[in-house]
């Protein structure tokens, strides 16, 4: 159990650049491992979720090589000999998804068709996250996967597919991924219809795969396909790692940074909106795409910043940084609304009630909603002993909020921020923190 402690030393000046997307970096092995020949992914997020992917797909056959060839991802090369859609080979044991909910979700739509039997686990986290959403759309295509009452691990039981047309009562990628991935084994054409858009990165880097996908709104549909192009990616920079600096950016007096390679998808940019509707300064520069996915370089200044009402459509597009934006609310003036965000309790943590309990300890006032918070803003932050939850996302947010806060801050059970960005203190400290 690691615990660091962070505080106030001064504006945070420099440059940094935006580590791998993690979200990308799990699809890029996936896609490549299941494609026909040699693909190179360059730039993939060395952290801990994206491993897990990897090491399933060497499980199952697929030939990996280059992962320790760079630091965090940075310059590295992974060259992945695809297998083809039906050349992955039983795997010896339990794949072990960690932390991982989109290595389980995604790879399970996978699974669900293979002509092998194959079982799914993962970390206590992991395990008391909700599987129904995919086993229930996957089990109409025919599947058969047995769970401990709609949680892991997954016992799954490939078979040939059906397709299907999906109304999914969530918004969700990983779960319109698992369907899409399932739909690719069928004769004929899958859909998927959401109650709201999720991030798309599937479906941009299946239609560079060479799949007949078509987007219409809500709806996606995928026809079936004999293989996959290899592909040659390069993977961004991740948004929801960037939020982390954007953020303390923004609160800490006098700070002037320039956070480079970030993706902006704008089904993922929903952070950037929130924080300039709080009235923060954020510059997109040298905007460009990077394989397929649009990237800008964020010139980001210190702000004063406002509390805002945040509605479900920002929500979802910013699904991931609303422990940030937590921070962001208890340091802005005024009362931010957080509401239609349901989800997050189901993610690495509750992240609704990890937060409130976590800014209470910084004496912030908040009022805890079924689906958000009431979030008043103060000047200053109390320093607090913190906790993590073994939840990344909660963790980083803490060391933000203690390091605008006056004195020092802890954060105990810090280990688990190496899930999506190992390196996160030693590029914090590069900016002076
Ligand atoms: C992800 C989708 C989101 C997000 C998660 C990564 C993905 O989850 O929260 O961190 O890579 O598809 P949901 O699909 O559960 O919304």
């Amino acid at each position: 159990m690691n615990r660091i402690s962070i505080k106030y030393k001064g504006p945070l000046r420099g440059e940094v650049t935006t580590p791998p997307d993690k979200s990308i970096s799990h699809r890029a092995i996936m896609f490549s491992s299941l494609a026909e020949g040699r693909s190179v992914v360059r730039n993939f997020l060395q952290a801990e979720d994206p491993l897990r992917t990897l090491e399933a797909f060497k499980q199952m056959g697929v030939e990996i090589r280059g992962q320790g060839s760079g630091v965090r991802g940075q310059n590295s090369e992974i060259i992945i000999q695809g297998k083809g859609l039906h050349g992955l080979t039983q795997p010896k044991n339990i794949i072990d998804c960690g932390n991982s909910g989109t290595t389980m979700r995604l790879l399970s739509g996978v699974l669900a068709a293979q002509p092998f039997p194959s079982t799914l686990t993962g970390d206590s986290s992991l395990r008391s996250r909700p599987m129904k959403r995919v086993i229930t759309p996957l089990s109409e295509m025919g599947a058969v996967i047995e769970s401990e009452n709609g949680f892991p691990p997954l016992r799954i039981k490939g078979s040939k597919l059906t397709p299907i047309s999906y109304k999914s009562p969530v918004a969700s990628a990983q779960v319109k991924s698992a369907i899409m991935l399932a739909g690719l084994y069928c004769d004929g054409i899958t859909t998927v219809i959401e109650p709201g858009k999720s991030r798309d990165h599937t479906e941009r880097m299946l239609k560079a795969s060479g799949v007949d996908i078509s987007i219409k709104d809500l709806e996606v549909s995928v026809r079936g396909i004999a293989s996959l192009k290899p592909m040659d990616i390069t993977v961004p920079g991740d948004l929801s790692s960037a939020a982390f600096f954007i953020v303390a950016g923004l609160l800490v007096p006098q700070s002037e940074i320039l956070i480079k390679n970030t993706g902006i998808n704008p089904t993922r940019s929903g952070l950037i909106d929130v924080l300039h509707l709080m009235g923060a300064q954020i510059r997109l520069e040298n905007e460009r795409v990077v394989s397929g996915e649009p990237v800008a370089d964020l010139s980001v200044k210190y702000s004063h910043l406002k509390g805002v009402d945040i509605g479900v459509g920002l929500v979802l597009r910013a699904i991931d940084e609303f422990p940030i934006i937590c921070v962001a609310a208890a340091k802005a003036a005024g009362t931010t609304r957080i509401t239609g965000a349901k989800e997050l309790r189901v993610k690495e943590s509750d992240r609704i009630a990890s937060m409130a309990a976590e800014l209470r300890k910084m004496d912030v006032n908040i009022e805890e909603l079924e689906d958000g918070l009431i979030i008043e803003g103060r000047e200053d932050l109390k320093p607090a002993a913190a906790v993590s939850y073994g939840d990344h996302r909660i963790a980083m947010s803490m060391l933000i909020a203690g390091l605008t806060a006056s004195g020092e801050t802890t954060v105990d059970d810090a280990d688990c921020v190496n899930t999506s960005f190992p390196g996160f203190m030693e590029m914090l400290k590069s900016l002076g923190a």
